[in-house]
């Protein structure tokens, strides 16, 4: 059993992880953060994404050994406790969601995406967002949602 030391949505963590352990289940099993789903297992759906480093990672399939000594976001810690991020507000104005199963990882890798492209173009929004299935079809409220977030930052 080794022992992982990294930080989680600003919080320094140190915690035990089998050999295999992936990311996904050492957030949601180990430290009760439920943010990120558990979707297909093998990095198609999106639905468990996470930032590691600032990057969008699919956690079923990132050895929770290469998170040792980095930095990870998970829904939960995007916005400061009470608030909502830019991108969590558009999705609800544009109700970018029906089940929100996806919601979590689409909201992640949008904010990603703002972060290194503040005046994404539609198709640059779609390639952040490819690799995220919406089982409930919501694409277009999606991509709707990560435009007015990103009109909304340019205004501030
Ligand atoms: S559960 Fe990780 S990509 Fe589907
Ligand atoms: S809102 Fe249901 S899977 Fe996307």
């Amino acid at each position: 059993m080794a022992v992982i030391e990294l930080t989680v949505n600003g919080r320094k963590q140190r915690t035990d992880a089998p050999p295999g352990l992936m990311l996904l289940d050492l957030l949601r099993d180990s430290l009760g953060l439920t943010g990120a789903k558990p979707g297909c297992g093998e990095g198609a759906c999106g639905a468990c994404t996470v930032l590691l480093d600032g990057r969008p990672v699919k956690s079923c399939i990132t050895p929770a050994a290469s998170a040792r000594g980095k930095t990870v976001v998970t829904i939960e810690g995007l916005a400061p406790e009470g608030g909502l991020h830019p991108v969590q507000q558009a999705f609800l104005e544009t109700e970018a969601y029906q089940c929100g199963y996806c919601t979590p990882g689409m909201i992640l890798a949008a904010a990603a995406l703002l972060d290194r492209t503040p005046r994404p173009a539609d198709a640059a929004i779609r390639q952040a967002l490819e690799g995220h299935i919406c089982r409930c079809g919501s694409y277009p409220r999606i991509v709707e949602a990560v435009r007015l977030a990103a009109r909304e930052a340019r205004r501030d």
